[in-house]
């Protein structure tokens, strides 16, 4: 069950260090193809941006890091893309979950898992077992992920588990589906990121982003490292997150007035 608060409920404490990055890794392909290299030694490079930035965020007090690592739409790559992406999972997780055990990262992988072989499911089964009782900081790597699929996942889930509800639809509300969402371990991300130029949202959280600060950089994934995390957190810091007040309410918090 989630007891973390909702921001379009309640206005979430906000601290200088945001508790909850959620990261897009993106521009892994662009970074090979600029040094005449094959895409797929991006994505090796890319993992081991992965590492620096796990251990940033554990540094700099970050209890939450989300990592978009592939989305249900990667699928449509080119099949070698798509199964290079795949062993490049399976030997990251055989590698690196002793190294998580012992930092104290506790490691959890969501998304539609049922689509992986079924060596990868048992892998990941194990780690996220290996990892549970840690408690510095959780570390979500999305895989076969979409926002969407979480929504409708959700929504079924939460009708089998409270069928009464499909008969007065007008009484659900947000506290019935957010149970069941795939980051419900998690609170909303405080900051989001997206590497590699674009910005657009591509299908990611997009329940949990609805009042993240988002941060665009040009920085492909493998460049990523702490003093790019560091420029992102200065400007999250300089941010006024208003959560539908005024800077006037933000300045001196008062009672919240209901709608
Ligand atoms: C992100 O890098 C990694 C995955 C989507 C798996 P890309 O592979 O999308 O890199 P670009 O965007 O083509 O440069
Ligand atoms: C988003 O990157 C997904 C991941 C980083 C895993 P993409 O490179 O797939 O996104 P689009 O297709 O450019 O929007
Ligand atoms: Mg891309």
């Amino acid at each position: 069950m989630s007891h973390h608060a909702s921001s379009t409920l309640t206005v979430p404490d906000a601290g200088d260090v945001p508790r909850h990055v959620a990261i897009i890794m993106d521009g892994n392909g662009r970074w090979a193809t600029t040094r005449r290299l094959p895409r797929v030694a991006g994505h090796s490079k890319g993992v081991e941006a992965v590492r620096a930035i796990v251990e940033a965020c554990v540094l700099r007090g970050v209890e939450y890091l989300t990592l978009f690592a592939f989305s249900s739409e990667n699928w449509r790559r080119p099949p070698d893309e798509v199964s290079l992406l795949m062993r490049l999972f399976i030997v990251a997780l055989e590698r690196e979950v002793a190294q998580l055990r012992a930092n104290g990262i506790r490691l959890k992988i969501v998304g539609d898992l049922s689509a992986f072989e079924p060596r990868l499911q048992t892998l990941i089964r194990n780690a996220e077992h290996r990892t549970a009782q840690n408690t510095k900081m959780t570390l979500t790597v999305c895989a076969n992920y979409g926002g969407r699929w979480d929504i409708l996942q959700a929504t079924r889930a939460m009708l089998e588990a409270r069928p009464d509800l499909a008969a007065d639809p007008s009484r659900i509300d947000e506290t019935d589906l957010a149970p069941h969402l795939a980051m419900r371990h998690a609170p909303e991300p405080d900051l989001f990121i997206r590497t590699g130029g674009e910005q657009r949202i591509s299908n990611f959280m997009l329940w949990q982003l609805a009042y993240s600060e988002l941060y665009f950089t040009d920085a492909f994934w493998p460049d990523f490292g702490a003093a790019e995390l560091d420029r992102a957190f200065e400007s999250y810091r300089a941010r006024e997150r208003r959560f539908g007040r005024t800077s006037a309410q933000v300045a001196t918090p008062a009672e919240l007035p209901g709608p």
